[in-house]
This record gives C-alpha cells, sequence and structure tokens, in this order.
C-alpha cells in the first residue's frame, strides 16, 4: 500500500460508510413566536428555521402547545403568523415549507375541542394528531380521549412518550397503547442524555422495541438545535433510523 493510499484509504473508506441522514421533515417544534413556551420572536424562528434547511430539512411542521389553561392557542391566532414566516422565507429566497399543527395536552378541554372537530392535524390525509401527557401523573381522562379520537378517524401520535415516568416504570402500557394502534415520537435530545438518564434508557428501549413511529427534535430555542448534530451521530439516531419511521410522508 502506498504512503498516499494507507492516507486516503481511511478517508475513503469512512465518506462509503458515512451516514446519510434519510429524514426530510422535521416533526415537533415550538417555532411560532410568541404562543408557548419556544421562541419569542420571528428572527429566532426565522434563524431555527434556516438551521433546519442547512441541514437537509425540506418541510418542518411545527407544533405549539394547546393547554386549556395556560396555551388556548387555535387555528385562529397560529395561521396569520404561520403566513407571516411563509412570507418572510420566500422573500428571503428560501423553498422551506412550513406547516402549523399543535401539541394538545391531554387535559378537560381536549374533548370538547374533538367533538367540535377544532384539531389542528397534519399528514396525507390531515388525520395525525400530536398529544402529549403531564410527566408526572396519568390523567383520568386520557384512555377515554385516545377512544373518542379513533372513534372520530384521527391518528394520535404520543409526543415523548420516553418522559413519562407512570409508563416507564411500567413498559407493559406502552405495548398497550401500541396495541391499540397509538403512534409513538421520540424526541431526538432524549437520544444524548439531555432530559436525564433513565428517559435516555426508555428512548433507547422504545427504539430496541421497535416502538418508534416519528422521531422530531422538539426545539424550542436555539440552543436545542444546536444539540442535533451530536444527536445525528449518536447510534440510537442511525438505530431508530433504520425503523419505518413516518417522517417523510408527512
Ligand atoms: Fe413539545
Amino acid at each position: 500500500m502506498s504512503f498516499l493510499s494507507k492516507i486516503f484509504g481511511s478517508k475513503h473508506n469512512q465518506s462509503t460508510n458515512q451516514f446519510v441522514n434519510p429524514i426530510e421533515v422535521e416533526f415537533h417544534s415550538h417555532l411560532i413566536p410568541g404562543v408557548d413556551d419556544g421562541v419569542e420572536t420571528l428572527e429566532q424562528s426565522l434563524e431555527i428555521l434556516n438551521g433546519f434547511q442547512s441541514m437537509g430539512i425540506r418541510k418542518v411542521i411545527t407544533t405549539p402547545h394547546v393547554m386549556s389553561d395556560f396555551y388556548k392557542n387555535s387555528r385562529e391566532n397560529l395561521l396569520p403568523i404561520l403566513k407571516e414566516i411563509q412570507a418572510k422565507l420566500k422573500a428571503a429566497g428560501s423553498n422551506l415549507e412550513v406547516e402549523v399543527a399543535a401539541e394538545y395536552m391531554i387535559d378537560d378541554g381536549f374533548i370538547p375541542k374533538i367533538e367540535a372537530g377544532e384539531l389542528l392535524c397534519f399528514g396525507p390525509e390531515k388525520k395525525h394528531v400530536l398529544i402529549e401527557l403531564p410527566f408526572m401523573t396519568e390523567p383520568a381522562i386520557f384512555k377515554e380521549a385516545l377512544f373518542e379520537l379513533q372513534v372520530a378517524g384521527y391518528k394520535p401520535i404520543l409526543a415523548h412518550p420516553e418522559r413519562y415516568s407512570y409508563f416507564a416504570f411500567n413498559k407493559s402500557e406502552y405495548e398497550a397503547l401500541k396495541n391499540r394502534g397509538i403512534l409513538f415520537q421520540v424526541n431526538l435530545l432524549s437520544l444524548i442524555g439531555y432530559y436525564s438518564k433513565p428517559v435516555m434508557e426508555t428512548a433507547q428501549f422504545l427504539i430496541d422495541q421497535k416502538m418508534i413511529d416519528v422521531i422530531g427534535s422538539d426545539t424550542h430555542h436555539i440552543r436545542h438545535q444546536q444539540l442535533l448534530p451530536e444527536v445525528y451521530n449518536n447510534k440510537y439516531y442511525k438505530k431508530v433510523c433504520e425503523l419505518e419511521l413516518l417522517n417523510n410522508q408527512l
């Protein structure tokens, strides 16, 4: 082996084995300014959106919190801000697609929203809906809410299942939810231990069990996005990308 091939041989092997990120659709973030605990200004939103595009993302579905007590968001206040963001991106020559949906807390105000047909949905049939739960206690209406969602034809995606300690301590709950047809979205930062070690281990368990259907960054601010290169180098990121993820169909 020549001197040069000794040097470039290893480089060549690296490049042929190089991991290519297959994810084109970023799902789950808080990029509508001033409506929840996510970004506060239009400039912050645009900076993060441009960052996603430079990471190879072609579409961002952003998902502001909807909570009956704190964040009373709906299409009425969200869509005008989305239009402003889209106009700014277009004016800057960006072809990034941006959509708005929501991350619905399962609380007392949720079932009335199903009945009123108010849910902000996404996906090819506009039937997917992102839901979340409190971190410490399962709400009494959770199973009823799932039933009502599914009877109405929605496809619920449970945000960050790895973060609910009451499921993590009783992992058969995950299987029961999957058997009911609930889709699971893991948070990318869970893979690098951003929230805690137990959350990371639960995320790894769900990936090992092939229970994850969608991945998302749950970006609230630029610091979350700045951690994504570390995620892309994580072996569990590569492992989750081998599953049949829905991201690119959304
Ligand atoms: Fe979120």
